[in-house]
């Protein structure tokens, strides 16, 4: 949701800028823009749309500079357009700002500020951030920051904030609430990105800002942290920054969501890497061991979560209630946070998020630690508001994902919660040892599998062409495999704007399968599973009502083949880990339909990687 690049220094501001701004797209891609400290001046340059429209709107233009601030938007608050992008301007052009977040009391600020005589060039929530602030600064004659820090005080919302002031070239004011924010420190030169993504390239040396903090950085200067509530003054604490350049490219692949989806049998290895100790009947996850005893003397579990991340939860609580006995409740975080939902001291939450940056997982986080309960977290991105928030946690080890789509962050979040179902158990007496060896012994053939169904591509690819002119598209799964529709369905609609929706295969006789005629495509997973023959009866209720088969079937399998317009065979594993690979043809199903359609599969229209607002 909005991406903030800043960079003060001796080298050039706009070529890091732009190339930061590039790896943020992925937040966000209404528009784009750039605030320049220029001598005494602010050059000003913002366009509607992608980043590369701003690069080339400025190809003509006075850039040089040796500190900027950045911005790529997703727009909450008014169209996205050049008047809506930022970053806003004081009235005297003094002061630049951009913003991601959202300022929850803006219409009463704003029509205190008009009262007052301000103007406002734009429809967004942030511009009343830069008159506020500008107003505190030349009522009260204080430094910028601590204008900064006073206008805070009365703002209401998530922000992270980076600011720019013409008369004090080279100083950047940020400040953080809600959203993520981090400084690299270089050669007496700083970086700031929404995450490291930007700053990766030149340093690992970074702090992440936390909530409440006001922060100064300008070259040859310490960086100075306060907090906006008190104004005491922090230590900053230096950290690794945990991420690879190399992760960041495309490396062949024409996106990064096949470069993902191809990732994915060494996103599952490295998510079992360290955690698995077969000869010792050990799984351990490092990171939760301290709540362990907890996590199996729990009254029940409540996974928490949001998209795809929500449908790596519905796997789990198969997994949990199946091998492990323990109740699993799973919510969408969003709902969750705001309907007074009963949590008991001894509940465990588990919060799953790929980017750790979902506002109403987060809130949802907050919410449960207010009610004492125990948080675990389950995350892709290192040293993420969430990876912070919680008790306790696994990451996930997938290593970044970029495309808005998410895939190898799916299956690597079921195999770390397939991990912590299986340690649970084992401790709690809940799993024969001879059942624990067989799932453990699958586990460890899945990357093969996943991979050996990677090599379908060209037959997924060929089946796609019968999708490209389908405007919708019904996706069918029984136990584990229901989430797996849902995802498969989630997949579709979200890249190829086809509108797909996932049902457990029995509830379509309950409405859905009204909508099927000889148009409909029907996407059935059809594995080997305790229901294999009640789901051989939904499909004919389909094929009776001329629907056409697409199936995701279990190598071998020749009765539900038979019985399809297209089949995909994959291979055999055991019934609880089928999720891991039933849901790979269905992302690249999705991709090259997306891509059969022209559309954007990296940057789908309306959506963003990181939904870091409610
Ligand atoms: O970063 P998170 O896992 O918390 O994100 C949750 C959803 O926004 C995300 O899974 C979204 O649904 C994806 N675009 C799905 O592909």
């Amino acid at each position: 949701m909005c991406g903030i690049v800043a960079y003060t220094g001796s080298n050039e501001a706009y070529p890091i800028l732009i190339k930061g701004l590039k790896r943020l797209e992925y937040r966000g891609y209404d528009s784009a823009g750039v605030a320049l400290s220029q001598g005494n001046k602010i050059g000003l340059y913002k366009c509607r749309g992608r980043v590369a429209d701003l690069d080339l709107f400025c190809s003509d233009k006075d850039i040089k500079a040796c500190a900027g601030i950045a911005h790529t938007r997703w727009a909450t608050h008014g169209e996205p357009n050049t008047q809506n992008a930022h970053p806003h301007l004081s009235e005297d052009g003094k002061i630049a700002l951009i913003h991601n977040g959202i300022v929850e009391n803006y219409l009463v600020l704003k029509k205190e500020l008009m009262s007052r005589g301000y103007k406002f060039q734009s429809n967004t929530d942030t511009e009343v951030l830069v008159h506020l602030i500008q107003d505190i600064f030349v009522k009260e004659q204080v430094p910028l920051e601590e204008a900064v820090r006073i206008a805070l005080g009365g703002v209401v919302g998530t922000y992270a904030l980076a600011i720019l002031s013409a008369d004090n070239p080279g100083q950047i004011i940020l400040a953080k609430k809600g959203s993520p924010l981090l400084i690299g420190i270089g050669d007496n030169e700083y970086y700031v990105g929404s995450d490291g993504a930007p700053i990766v390239e030149y340093t690992k040396k970074v702090v992440y800002l936390e909530d409440g903090d006001v922060a100064v950085v300008a070259p040859q200067k310490k960086l100075v942290i306060r907090n906006i509530n008190d104004n005491a003054k922090k230590r900053p604490y230096w950290q690794k920054l945990e991420m690879n350049l190399e992760q960041l490219e495309k490396d062949g692949f024409e996106h990064y969501m096949l470069k993902e989806i191809f990732e994915q049998p060494k996103a599952i290895r490295d998510s079992m890497r360290g955690r698995l100790n077969v000869q010792k009947d050990v799984v351990s996850l490092g990171g939760i061991i301290e709540y362990e005893t907890k996590m199996m003397n729990a009254r029940r579990f409540i996974i928490v979560a949001c998209g795809t991340s929500y449908h790596a939860g519905l796997v789990a609580e198969y997994l949990f209630e199946n091998i492990a006995r323990i109740p699993v409740e799973v919510e969408y975080a969003s709902e969750f946070r705001y309907r007074n939902p009963l949590i008991y001291e001894d509940d465990v939450i588990i919060a799953i998020s790929q980017s750790g940056e979902t506002a109403d997982t987060i809130a949802a986080v907050e919410l449960a630690k207010r009610k004492g309960a125990t948080v675990i977290g389950i995350c892709n991105v290192v040293g993420s508001t969430l990876a912070r928030a919680t008790n306790a946690g696994s990451y996930t080890h997938a290593g970044p994902e970029i495309g808005v789509a998410s895939t190898k962050a799916f299956t690597a979040q079921v195999t770390v919660l397939t991990l912590m179902a299986l340690s649970i158990a084992r401790k709690k007496g809940t799993l024969a040892l001879s059942e624990y060896h067989q799932i453990i012994g699958c586990l460890e053939d899945i990357p093969e599998k996943v991979n050996e169904i990677l090599q379908l591509d060209d037959i997924i690819k060929d089946i796609s062409t019968h999708f490209v002119n389908k405007r919708n598209a019904i996706y069918l799964g029984r136990g584990v495999n229901y989430p797996v529709a849902l995802e498969g369905a989630l997949k579709l609609k979200e890249i190829s704007y086809i509108h797909a929706e996932g049902y457990p295969s029995a509830e379509m006789k309950h409405g859905p399968i009204a909508l099927i005629d000889e148009e409909m495509p029907v996407i059935v997973l059809a594995t080997e599973q305790e229901t294999y023959e009640k789901t051989v009866s939904n499909i004919q209720e389909v094929i009776a009502r001329k629907g056409r088969i697409i199936s995701i079937v279990t190598k071998g399998d020749t009765l539900v083949k038979e019985m399809s317009n297209y089949c995909i065979e994959i291979p055999a594993t055991t019934e609880l880990l089928t999720p891991l690979i039933s849901c790979i043809p269905l992302q690249l199903l999705a991709y090259h339909v997306a891509v059969l359609r022209g559309c954007n599969v990296d940057k789908p229209r309306n959506l963003a990687k990181s939904v870091s607002v409610e």
